[in-house]
């Protein structure tokens, strides 16, 4: 039979911003290959990519302009002082992204329909994952899989509610959950103009919670993913290339960018 539209008829479907953090390394252009070939499957997506970089490389620019979806290229530098094994990664990165979607959306009427998703470059995206999360009213939640020490992390769901997490890692987090397992609706961004990401005072593991805390509590959030049961989106991480053979003398009478 007639399948009925999920959304009103006329109206547009909400665009999804995904914000990506992302910097210089051997394995870049793989990382933004593999979710640029993701991300172009995907309706109505605006990539907002922000580079932890002085100025926009060439390599990024030149992969944005042949990437063939609606991209911004920001870019801002992490001070050096943050540059720590055990501080939290892009922290500077994602507040760009979020300043950079407040800006461009002051100036236009309601109602913006719109869900914002961080969506760090070397994690694992399911497409059926964009689907679950573009119904986002105020804040969505599913499950991580390959995170926390375990299989998956998941939040627990009772009656459509998230009464707690499963997870094994700093089960004291106000919200157990990793950076890629929530979106939010642009106008919770909107409504919210200081809520951004924290260095003062933020511990590893606790920017999530930090940053949610100031739009949202538990028991507003919306289990996406079947009440929180299915695995859409992989925490992967990819392994430290060997470059252990890369020649100091007779380089290759080409230059080519990898
Ligand atoms: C975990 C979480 O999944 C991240 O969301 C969180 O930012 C991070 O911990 C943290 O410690 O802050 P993990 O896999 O350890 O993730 O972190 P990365 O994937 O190495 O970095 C997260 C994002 O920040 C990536 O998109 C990466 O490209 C970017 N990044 C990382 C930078 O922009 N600059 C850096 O110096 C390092
Ligand atoms: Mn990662």
């Amino acid at each position: 039979g007639r399948v009925p539209p999920r959304q009103p008829p006329g109206a547009a479907l909400p665009t999804i911003y995904a914000i990506t953090p992302t910097y210089s390394r051997p394995v870049q252009k793989a990382e933004l290959t593999r979710l640029a070939n993701t991300f172009r499957q995907v309706a109505r997506l605006h990539w907002i990519l922000v580079e932890d970089a002085a100025a926009r490389s060439e390599l990024v620019s030149r992969f944005v302009a042949a990437a063939g979806l609606p991209c911004t290229h920001l870019h801002v530098p992490t001070p050096r002082r943050y540059k720590r094994p055990g501080l939290p990664r892009a922290t500077e990165q994602r507040n760009a992204g979020l300043a950079w979607l407040r800006q461009r959306h002051q100036h236009l009427p309601p109602p913006q329909s719109g869900v914002l998703f961080f969506a760090d470059d070397d994690n694992t995206y399911s497409l059926e994952l964009f689907q679950e999360m573009r119904t986002t009213r105020k804040v969505s939640v599913w499950p991580v899989g390959l995170v926390g020490g375990r299989r998956y992390e998941r939040p627990v769901v009772e009656n459509g509610k998230v009464v707690g997490w499963y997870t094994g890692w700093r089960a004291d987090r106000p919200f157990a959950i990793d950076m890629a397992g929530f979106a939010v609706s642009l106008q919770v961004i909107l409504s919210h103009p200081k809520a951004v990401f924290k260095r003062r005072g933020s511990q590893p593991g606790m920017q999530e919670s930090d940053f949610l805390k100031q739009i949202t509590t538990v028991e507003e959030l919306e289990p996406k993913a079947n009440n929180c049961t299915k695995v859409l989106v992989w925490h992967t991480r990819t392994e430290k290339v060997n470059l252990a053979n890369e020649p100091k003398y007779h380089l290759d009478t080409v230059n080519i960018e990898v």
